[in-house]
């Protein structure tokens, strides 16, 4: 097993019974060498097909640091996990072809990966790399609902860009909880009223499906923009 000084991820937050951990996504040939040796065949041709070097990096980082670490929790061997998904590409976790009770989902964005895991299996995470100078105007039309438009109109400078990012994270967070991703036009729901105003966390209740209930957390700090969301 890997020494915890060896690996290019740590523990970062702890809530609800979630660990998530943020995985270090900056070009590292020794990292990179180490991760690709644990991905099995499909992931190492999946690896292969990304044309540019960025996304591969981060593909293979992210999923060996997932393996060691769904590993240590199912206390399994890396070459008896793998990787069955739902219908729209969400990954989910079998041991020895089995599906396993446990729930994680993950997200990468420039050099920042958090790694979401929970004995809950319905839950999501996302990141968004801070990018400084970006030009938010037009962007974002097919994607905000009315009151979320309404508060990026209004909303300037730096704190627009914050908004914006604050805003994507909580509703990728939220779709990519229920496997659908954008599949899911994001325009259709609205992040909960009190978050548009500044609270950390809120229910929530998708209007197409109000019978079930989720938890949504704003988990941002000064390097990215994150979400959590996850099934109570
Ligand atoms: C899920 C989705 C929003 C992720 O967008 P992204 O910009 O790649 O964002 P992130 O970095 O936050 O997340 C990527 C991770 O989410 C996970 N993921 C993939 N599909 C997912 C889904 N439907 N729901 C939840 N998580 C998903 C994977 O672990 C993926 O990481 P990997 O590619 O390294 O394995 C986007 O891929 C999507 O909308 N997918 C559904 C649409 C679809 O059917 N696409 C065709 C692919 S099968």
């Amino acid at each position: 097993m890997m020494a915890n000084d060896d690996r290019w991820w740590r523990p970062w937050r702890e809530t609800a019974g979630v660990t998530i951990l943020h995985v270090d996504l900056r070009p590292d040939a020794d990292h990179e060498e180490r991760a690709f040796a644990l991905l099995d065949v499909e992931e190492t041709r999946r690896a292969r097909r990304f044309v540019v070097e960025p996304p591969r990096r981060r593909f293979a980082l992210c999923r060996a640091a997932l393996r060691i670490s769904l590993c240590e929790r199912l206390d399994c061997p890396n070459d008896q996990l793998s990787f069955g998904y739902l219908e729209h590409g969400k990954p989910f976790a079998e041991v020895n072809g089995q599906r396993m009770p446990i729930g994680f989902n993950l997200s990468h964005s420039g050099g920042h990966g958090l790694i979401a895991i929970a004995a809950r299996e319905r839950l999501g995470v996302d990141v968004e790399e801070r990018k400084p100078g970006r030009n938010f105007d037009g962007i974002g039309e097919s994607v905000y609902g009315l009151a979320e438009r309404r508060l990026l109109t209004q909303a300037k400078g730096v704190r627009k860009a914050a908004f914006f990012y604050q805003l994507w994270t909580l509703k990728e967070a939220l779709i990519k909880a229920l496997g659908t991703g954008f599949t899911l036009n994001p325009s259709t729901f609205e992040v909960p009223e009190p978050m548009l105003h500044g609270k950390a966390s809120s229910r929530f209740r998708f209007p197409h499906q109000p019978e079930d209930s989720w938890q949504l957390i704003d988990l941002g700090e000064p390097r990215f923009a994150a979400a959590l969301a996850f099934q109570l």
